[in-house]
């Protein structure tokens, strides 16, 4: 049966280049999962976009003095462009800068609004006297009261990953100034998280499978009880309000709309496919599922804040899981652009071919814990694992195929035990690795596929059809068909990692037939293989 499977994923501030702990992070492991599902026959809706408001947008923009849109300009292009480039295979990566997500936004807030789940109150925000503006987010600095980390922002802390009111902060300053902020009122519209407490506890006692981290974070921050937030804010840049009570200045809080772009991607990608109700399928049946693909600093906008606001809509589904991830962690921190620690996506690209680079960093997504990466490390794990024991054992499998079998699929020959038995364990590394994808284990299932390729590479020493080409040629034939009957199906285990390298065999194996061992057509041509990956070249390997 097809299930619709709404695989969503964090929407990237385009404020700043990406680099691979945010692929480790979220990207990477959504494309495997979305591309598993795919090939498992279910109806995959994958989609994203730049997360172009809100004050990290405007900081940027206020350093270098250009427009916010100038930003947003620069870095949607280049995040299409990195995607692209690794074969990220969404249904429709677009911007929370559209008409549509303005619609869809404003809708949700003017429901909200006449059921009382919206109002307006005022608070004291932090001002900054000199520069004669309110201070929303990240335009106040301090000291985290969680971690004690000197330059928290205030909209989160960098170095422990709480979230924060600009007003938690010990010490603010003004970034635009570097004064000391004073309080004022300011009246905004509040969002009534308070009244979705219980309905959130419930329901979050009800999720299973989900990691426990992301679990126990989210039941915790509802346990501590859940306080009305604002949704607006004193800035120019961002999604109007749909009534004007508040007078000019005001603008929706960026995470109130980011999280919208979920539906909103859904209803675009529904009016470009001709059918406009198409969103309907993964957002109001009940048997859809959806997966939000996030790092964990994302955590309680999308398990506690976005259910919140669904709830308070009314009629749309709920997450099914929120399979966070930890950190990929470089020299034990955080990647930072401007203290040179990890990569971009971009200068990876220029490393590493797309498939190596997935390979790598999906062999270290950091599902459990925070996970050290680094240059090397990236390079190690291409040559001793992907190069091999999947790259070269395709490249032997074809070469002693094409030299010995008059380049041609052989004819099965009789199958010993021996043979049989290393069919059988790549059949069973698909319901194996099945599980593995459903429960969103994605190590384990890139695991299982090395494991496979591992067997068939032990069933080659063992049988040594290389010697028995010549010894005993029936029998060589015979176990090369085994191994190419292997290698094929092996392929298709790593297909959802490798869209690359995965085309290029297409062209020899045939296209794939969904989540199985297609079946090997005898006589169709296997020419010489051209090597599928590169080795990575060590300055002391030379
Ligand atoms: N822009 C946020 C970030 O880069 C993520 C937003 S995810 C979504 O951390 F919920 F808003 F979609
Ligand atoms: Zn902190």
């Amino acid at each position: 049966m097809s299930t619709p499977i709404l695989v969503a994923v964090a929407w990237p501030y385009a404020s700043g280049s990406r680099h691979v702990g945010h692929l480790a992070g979220a990207y990477l492991p959504a494309d495997v999962f979305a591309r598993y599902q795919r090939l498992a026959g279910n109806e995959v809706l994958m989609v994203s976009g730049s997360d172009v408001h809100g004050t990290p947008i405007t900081v940027r923009a206020d350093d270098e003095g250009v427009t916010p849109q100038d930003i947003v300009d620069r870095y949607h292009s280049e995040f299409v462009q990195n995607w692209e480039d690794l074969g990220i295979s969404w249904d429709l990566y677009t911007t929370t800068g559209t008409e549509n997500h303005t619609q869809v936004t404003q809708d949700m807030f003017l429901k909200q609004l006449e059921k009382g789940h919206i109002d307006k109150r005022v608070s004291q925000q932090f001002y900054d006297q000199e520069s004669e503006r309110f201070l929303p987010d990240r335009y106040v600095e301090g000291t985290c009261p969680h971690c004690g980390y000197g330059e928290a922002r205030g909209d989160q802390c960098e170095n422990c990953g709480r979230t924060l009111d600009a007003t938690d902060l010990i010490d603010p300053r003004s970034k635009l100034s570097g004064a000391t902020p004073v309080l004022r009122d300011t009246e905004h519209f509040h969002f009534r998280y308070s009244d979705f407490e219980e309905p959130l506890a419930e329901w979050l006692d009800s999720r299973e499978g989900w990691r426990p981290h992301v679990l126990n974070f989210s039941k915790s921050w509802v346990e501590e009880g859940l306080h009305d937030r604002a949704i607006t804010r004193d800035i120019q840049w961002g999604i109007d309000l749909p009534v004007d009570d508040l007078g000019p200045g005001k603008r929706i809080y960026v995470w109130y709309d980011a999280v919208i772009g979920y539906l909103s991607a859904s209803k675009e990608w529904a009016k470009a496919s001709g059918d406009e109700d198409a969103w309907r399928r993964w957002w109001e049946n009940p048997d859809a599922q959806s997966y939000y693909f996030i790092g964990k600093d994302n955590v309680p906008f999308h398990a506690v804040f976005w259910p919140a606001q669904l709830m308070a809509y009314g009629g749309l589904n709920l997450p099914t899981n929120v399979p966070a991830n930890q950190f990929a962690t470089f020299k034990g921190g955080k990647a930072s652009a401007s203290r040179g620690v990890g990569l971009t996506v971009t200068q990876a690209l220029q490393l590493f071919q797309p498939d190596a680079l997935r390979f790598a960093l999906a062999a270290s997504f950091p599902e459990q814990s925070d996970t050290e990466i680094s240059e090397e490390g990236i390079g190690r794990r291409i040559n001793d694992e992907l190069v091999a024991t999947w790259g070269n054992l395709v490249n032997r499998v074809l070469s002693m195929v094409n030299k010995n079998c008059n380049g041609q699929v052989p004819a099965p020959g009789s199958r010993t035990a021996e043979d049989s038995l290393l069919l059988a364990a790549v059949d069973r590394a698909f319901e194996q690795a099945a599980a593995q994808f459903q429960a969103v284990e994605l190590r384990a299932a890139l695991r299982t596929a090395m494991s496979a390729a591992q067997a068939v590479n032990t069933y080659l020493t063992a049988t040594e059809p290389w010697k028995l080409v010549k010894s005993d040629p029936d029998r060589g034939l015979a176990v090369l068909e085994v191994a190419l009957c292997a290698v094929n199906g092996v392929r298709v285990l790593f297909a959802p990692f490798l869209p690359f390298s995965t085309e290029q065999l297409n062209e020899v194996f045939g296209p794939l037939e969904g989540w199985q061992r297609p079946q090997l057509i005898v006589g169709s041509p296997i020419e010489k293989p051209t090597p599928l990956f590169t080795k990575i070249e060590f300055a002391d390997d030379l």
